[in-house]
């Protein structure tokens, strides 16, 4: 959650520098994408996950390749789970594509009884666990990773790096991969972007994923509309919203909860939430659940009465039109750049400045790799999150994510009312209906 929380940072630090929902309907095969309920996260199919590797094999050639854990369970190493559905931390995976059988292996943890009473159980090594991972092996890390890497490197000349090295995660202690590739007369080839591009357009089985994280923060997004109101402490909003999360079916959270009210909405990294809300506050909300490891981020600004006053009405309308204008300019071969310029030109004529960056992408981390400056492409998910801050006074930010398609765009979190007007209905509907509703 802290590594989160910093590239949360890094990404509104980014400062200095409608539209219609193309008709978000339920996803063929897919109806119940968009249910909220309390239910596990359906499997990522071993079929597709051995699909992955074998792409990625195919994009480093002849060279083999060596992917390390870092995660845990409840946090996973994003890149090793993307390419294996395996959680745990310190297992390993070896990508051999000039081996005539053995081109995929899973290496996991040696099973350790006293390990496994604090972490939870290893599987017994059985045939079933390579059709389970739809891998060639699966083995137990016991002999030093360089042996086992060696046999990866049997007939090629060239090991492929697929993460940067500054990210911290080395793959194998960087001495011993020296010292066997020099034995071997190998040379290391960088393909960091690889695996980072691959990762940036979803497939219908994490769509499916972020569907839902989405639908559960529609649910928390309605949970705010209750709560707030004069008298009650950010803190208490937040608390309500995280807990309707768990209640919807939520995994996770994606990060943690935002209620910035009042003054508070101009500090882009407000935390503390303790600030006691007052009837002629607007609050910025921004929150996502995640499922199944899948992130959501969405933002809405509210009116504790549940009216926007004509003041915090004009800067919201600024910022909606800003907006609506990037939504509507999203579809393959943009990039999140040029939707920048948008929002931030549209901002800049009415007399206000955009302080952080327009968006992001998002997957498995809430801040998904991919690039900013490069087209977008149907199958990328980003948020589009367009901010005026009024320093001392309030701040005004609204945030969505949208599906690239083939033709535009699809507004994933359309169900969440954007416009003044809904938005005042929405809350009032969701406040009518509190009567009948136990919160939250
Ligand atoms: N909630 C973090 C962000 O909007 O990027
Ligand atoms: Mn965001
Ligand atoms: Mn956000």
């Amino acid at each position: 959650m802290a590594q989160r929380m910093k590239r949360l940072c890094r990404v509104l630090l980014l400062a200095s520098s409608l539209l219609i929902a193309t008709g978000a309907a339920a996803h063929p095969g897919h109806a119940n994408a968009s249910s909220v309920g309390p239910e596990v996260a359906p499997e990522l199919s071993a079929k597709e996950l051995r699909q992955r590797r074998e792409r990625l094999m195919k994009g480093i050639g002849s060279c083999a390749a060596a992917i390390t854990s870092h995660g845990s369970a409840e946090e996973p190493d994003q890149d090793f789970y993307w390419l294996t559905g395996v959680s745990e931390g310190g297992a390993m995976l070896l990508l051999a594509p000039r081996e005539r059988v053995f081109k995929q292996v899973l290496l996991l943890q040696p099973r350790d009884e006293e390990a496994e009473i604090v972490e939870g159980y290893r599987e017994p090594l059985q045939h079933s666990l390579t059709l389970k991972y739809q891998v060639d092996m699966v083995a137990r890390l016991r002999d030093p990773v360089p042996s086992r890497l060696s046999l990866a490197m049997r007939h090629t000349d060239c090991f492929a790096t697929l993460r940067k090295a500054a990210s911290g995660t080395h793959e194998v202690p960087a001495e011993e991969l020296g010292m066997l590739l020099q034995s071997v007369d190998a040379k290391t080839v960088q393909q960091w972007q690889l695996l980072e591009s691959m990762r940036t357009v979803k497939d219908e089985a994490e769509l499916l994923r972020m569907r839902k994280a989405i639908a559960i923060t529609v649910e928390g997004h309605r949970t705010a509309a209750l709560n707030l109101k004069p008298g009650a402490v950010e803190r208490q909003v937040a608390a309500r919203i995280d807990e309707s999360f768990a209640w919807h079916g939520a995994t996770g959270l994606a990060f943690p909860s935002i209620v910035a009210s009042g003054e508070n909405g101009a500090i882009l990294h407000w935390a503390k939430n303790d600030r006691v809300m007052r009837n002629d506050d607007i609050v910025i909300v921004d929150i996502g659940a995640s499922y199944g490891h899948y992130a959501s981020d969405l933002t809405r600004t509210y009116p504790v009465s549940g009216k926007f006053t004509d003041e915090q009405r004009k800067v919201y309308d600024v910022v909606l039109a800003a907006q609506e204008k990037a939504i509507a300019a999203v579809r393959p071969g943009v990039s999140l750049d040029d939707l920048y310029v948008i929002a931030r030109d549209h901002i800049i004529a009415s007399g206000h400045e955009l302080k952080h960056y327009l968006g992001h992408f998002v997957g498995l981390d809430v801040h998904d790799v991919g690039d900013w400056s490069a087209p977008l492409q149907a199958g990328m998910v980003i948020t589009i999150e367009p901010g005026i801050y009024l320093r001392g006074k309030l701040g005004v930010r609204i945030e969505d994510e949208v599906l690239v398609t083939a033709k535009g765009y699809e507004l994933l979190s359309a169900a969440l009312p954007r416009r003044p007007a809904e938005v005042e209905a929405w809350m009032a509907r969701a406040r009518a209906e509190a009567g009948a509703v136990v919160a939250p």
